[in-house]
């Protein structure tokens, strides 16, 4: 019996190790700089299928947008990236976005991270990365 616990605490052991040595980056469990490729893509499609928010975006540069937003969710997600944007409060001035412009884009978000099979964890992780720049994002 003795015996036995022994061998389920150094089993124990083992797994905690191992679990330590293989912590990630949420960019890499995101699939790093693919896996981040096809959420922007994703939210890209969401998007322009969204009668609610799609106006906000009608004269952008939507090639601009995409690199940006990749390289801002590599950066903050802990990649090898440093973004090179306008901050959120400049490049969202004057599009007057609301709280519900902002539960639109971050609804369609959550739908490409579960067809992307992104972990409920890795989404709540993304999403709390991003719920503080609501303040310099929506209109006052
Ligand atoms: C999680 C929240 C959001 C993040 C992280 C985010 C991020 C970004 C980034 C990185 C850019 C590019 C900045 C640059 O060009 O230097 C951008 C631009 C833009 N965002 Fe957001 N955004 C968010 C929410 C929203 C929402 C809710 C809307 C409207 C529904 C929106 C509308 C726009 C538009 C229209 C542009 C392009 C501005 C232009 O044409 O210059 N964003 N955003």
């Amino acid at each position: 019996m003795v015996i036995r616990g022994g061998l389920i605490a150094a089993c124990l052991l083992i797994l905690l190790g191992c679990s330590s040595a293989t912590q990630t980056t949420l960019y890499q469990r995101l699939g790093a700089e693919q896996g981040i490729a096809a959420i922007v893509d994703g939210l890209l499609y969401e998007i322009e299928h969204d009668e609610r928010i799609v106006h906000h975006f009608a004269d952008s540069d939507i090639g601009r947008f995409r690199a940006m937003l990749s390289e801002q969710l590599c950066d903050l997600t802990g990649g090898p990236c440093q973004y090179s944007g306008s901050s959120m409060q400049e490049s969202h001035t004057g599009f007057n976005i609301t709280l519900a412009d902002y539960d639109a884009l971050v609804e369609g978000l959550i739908k490409v991270m579960q067809r992307q099979q992104i972990s409920i964890a890795d989404q709540n992780a993304l999403l709390a990365l991003l719920a503080p720049m609501y303040k310099d994002i929506s209109y006052r």
